[in-house]
């Protein structure tokens, strides 16, 4: 079994102009403890993306936080007014978020266009984070598990349209995140049993052992009980969290990597 490194990925969304995100991410690299264990990933606007960046390598770079887009062009790099083609993010963003359903919702995203992106991340050499996520609150494992396989079939086979098949993806350190719809912004989480499920579901229908972070409504309560080991079982274990509104709070936010780490 591998050494348990959570990774937590903040998401910033669309909150802060970038002036007050590099100050956001100061703040979060000086409330760290030293002797946090995890991997923690910032993902800024594209507004702030490379200035965050900048100051993470500059003034923290023993802390080892990297950056991520919220989003990539579907594109190539060419003549595509206003888009930001994935290869454009390599030297800056590690990593690429990608399906989160706040743009499946408000900007029509579909499966097949989330996966097309997935393969211009990978063909990029950048490492995707794939949300998924149901509506379906109260709902139990057998009900969501048809909606989040079809999410997951729907995006590989957009991949597989650009010559990017499932072994690719993998190698390119496919990260997925469920992310219950009705969790995000509610301040009602999923279960950790819930989340559990849903990752052993995800990994059945991927057939691969790959890493699942839970996101939707993480506090620092929330993140011990998604990231304990015990009891779960290898195949239903969570890697990580991805957050949203509560990492806009530097203190809040290295709460969540404390108790992530020592859970
Ligand atoms: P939340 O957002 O933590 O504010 O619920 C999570 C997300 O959308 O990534």
């Amino acid at each position: 079994m591998k050494a348990h490194r959570p990774l937590i990925v903040a998401n910033w969304k669309a909150n802060l102009p970038a002036g007050e995100e590099v100050a956001l991410a100061g703040r979060i690299a000086t409330s760290l403890p030293a002797d946090q264990r995890a991997e923690i990933v910032i993902a800024p606007s594209s507004l702030g993306l490379v200035s965050v960046t900048s100051l993470l390598r500059r003034e923290h770079a023993t802390l080892g936080i990297s950056t991520a887009a919220q989003d990539c062009s579907v594109e190539e790099v060419g003549a595509h007014t206003g888009e930001e083609p994935a290869a454009h993010l390599v030297g800056i963003a590690a990593s690429v978020i990608v399906g989160h359903s706040e743009r499946r919702r408000e900007r029509g995203e579909s499966d097949a266009l989330v996966g097309r992106k997935l393969a211009r991340v990978v063909l990029a050499g950048l490492r995707p984070i794939l949300c998924v996520g149901d509506d379906l609150r109260g709902a139990d494992t057998r009900e969501r598990a048809p909606y989040l396989v079809s999410q997951w079939r729907g995006a590989s086979a957009g991949a597989a349209e650009l010559g990017v098949d499932v072994s690719t993806l993998l190698a390119a350190g496919l990260v997925v995140a469920y992310e219950p719809i009705w969790a995000i912004g509610s301040g009602v989480p999923a279960t950790a049993q819930e989340a559990r499920h849903v990752a052993r579901t995800l990994r059945e229908a991927i057939g691969a052992d790959l890493p699942v972070l839970y996101g939707g409504s993480v506090d620092a309560v929330g993140a011990s009980s998604f990231l304990a080991r015990e009891p779960a079982a290898h195949e239903e274990r969570l890697d990580g969290l991805l957050v949203g509104g509560a990492s806009l709070d530097a203190t809040t936010f290295a709460s969540i990597v404390v108790a992530a780490t020592r859970a």
